[in-house]
């Protein structure tokens, strides 16, 4: 039998606001498929684009369609859809999806200006990352799997002052000022897509310390939509029941506040989901294979595949708690989701001659 079966370009989503994990994300999740992501070779020094061996990862910014300037002039942020290209990103997205190489545009983020394009060939799995990957339909539409990184504020504020206080040298008031200035069009335009994305990963203040305002200590949640093609949620214990489990103990060395675990159906938006929710964080990594083996779909491809990638990169920001933990699931579900497409595909010519 020849199996000439083409396999096109997988598209993934992943929105969030900038500053909020998405390149950490990214890099757990290309860590799965076997390799660092590098910028392209021999281009634009200031490509935001990475590319491995399986992925591609896009940063929507390089749709902008207004620079800097441009956006200062208007009086729009880069959050506004009016200083975005979707028909452009629409084009672009579809033609790597068909397998055409395209040259997509070069948002300089230094200069604040648009570079001259490169060349994006069509590669295995095409990382769609930035502000609106779920904004416009038509490239929702396109989108194979999505995923949407939800910052309480609380918690965005203590990211942005640890990292713009600390190394930027920025002040509170400033740091409270641009966030505040950004959140009514974050509320317009970048926090409805939410709505739409196959899996969520919520990061809110810990619920373990009464009152806690530090940030430190985070109640991350994985929102799971039901029935999703080539996607079955990860559950805890046994699926479907509600279940909260403290594997504080013996086998699992916890300092003050502890960690707890939750699962459960829920609903969200007027759909069906799975929610896990791990509140607190981890004293020692290695002991999270306690925490792995009694997590089932999670789409390891060995015992103890989750602990050795969290292991692997325990100094990326958030490996001692649950958004390190999820990235690394959902980065094990993208790669199943990968492979289910893949094999379908390739069953489907099988298919049409058996009718
Ligand atoms: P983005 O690509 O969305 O701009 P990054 O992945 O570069 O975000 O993260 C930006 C900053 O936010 C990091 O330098 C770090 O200070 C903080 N950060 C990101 N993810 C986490 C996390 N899970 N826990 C703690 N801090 C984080
Ligand atoms: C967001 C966008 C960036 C933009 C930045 C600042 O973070 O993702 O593309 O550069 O806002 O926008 P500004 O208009 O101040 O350059």
């Amino acid at each position: 039998i020849t199996c000439s079966a083409e396999t096109k370009t997988v598209v993934i989503g992943l929105a969030a606001d900038s500053g909020c994990g998405k390149s950490t994300f990214m890099r757990r999740l290309t860590s799965v498929f076997g390799g660092a992501a590098e910028p392209p070779k021999g281009g634009n020094p200031d490509s935001n684009t990475l590319i491995s061996d399986m992925t591609t990862v896009i940063c929507l910014d390089d749709y902008h369609s207004l620079d800097r300037t441009g956006r200062k002039e208007k009086g729009v942020t880069a959050l506004d859809p009016r200083a975005n290209d979707f028909d452009l990103m629409y084009e672009q997205v579809k033609a790597i999806k068909d397998g055409v190489a395209v040259e997509k545009p070069i948002y300089n983020h230094v200069t604040g200006l648009l570079d001259p394009p490169e060349l994006i060939k069509p590669p295995k799995i095409l990382v769609i990352e930035g502000l609106h990957p779920m904004y416009d339909g038509r490239v929702r539409d396109l989108l194979d799997f999505s995923i949407y990184l939800d910052i309480s504020n609380e918690v965005k504020f203590a990211w942005k002052i640890q990292r713009d206080m600390a190394e930027r040298g920025h002040s509170l008031e400033s740091i409270k000022a641009s966030i505040e200035a950004r959140k009514p069009d974050f509320d317009a335009y970048i926090d409805p897509q939410k709505q739409y994305a196959d899996a969520v990963i919520e990061v809110l203040p810990t619920q373990l310390i009464p009152d806690d305002n530090e940030g430190k200590v985070l109640r991350v949640r994985l929102i799971m939509k039901e029935g999703v093609k080539f996607f079955n949620p990860v559950y805890l214990f046994d699926e479907g029941s509600t279940i909260s489990w403290i594997p504080c103990g013996r086998k699992l060395t916890c300092s003050y506040p502890g960690i707890k675990f939750s699962y459960g159906p829920d609903a969200y938006f007027g759909h069906e989901v799975s929610v896990l929710e791990m509140d607190g964080q981890f004293d020692r990594l290695d002991e999270l294979i306690y925490v792995e083996s009694h997590l089932s779909n999670i789409s390891t491809k060995f015992y103890g595949e989750v602990t050795q990638q969290m292991l692997k990169h325990g100094d990326f920001p958030g490996s001692n708690n649950g958004t390190g933990l999820f990235q690394t699931i959902v980065g094990l579900k993208i790669r199943d989701l990968f492979e289910q497409i893949v094999a379908s595909k390739a069953a489907a010519p099988l298919e049409a001659t058996k009718a």
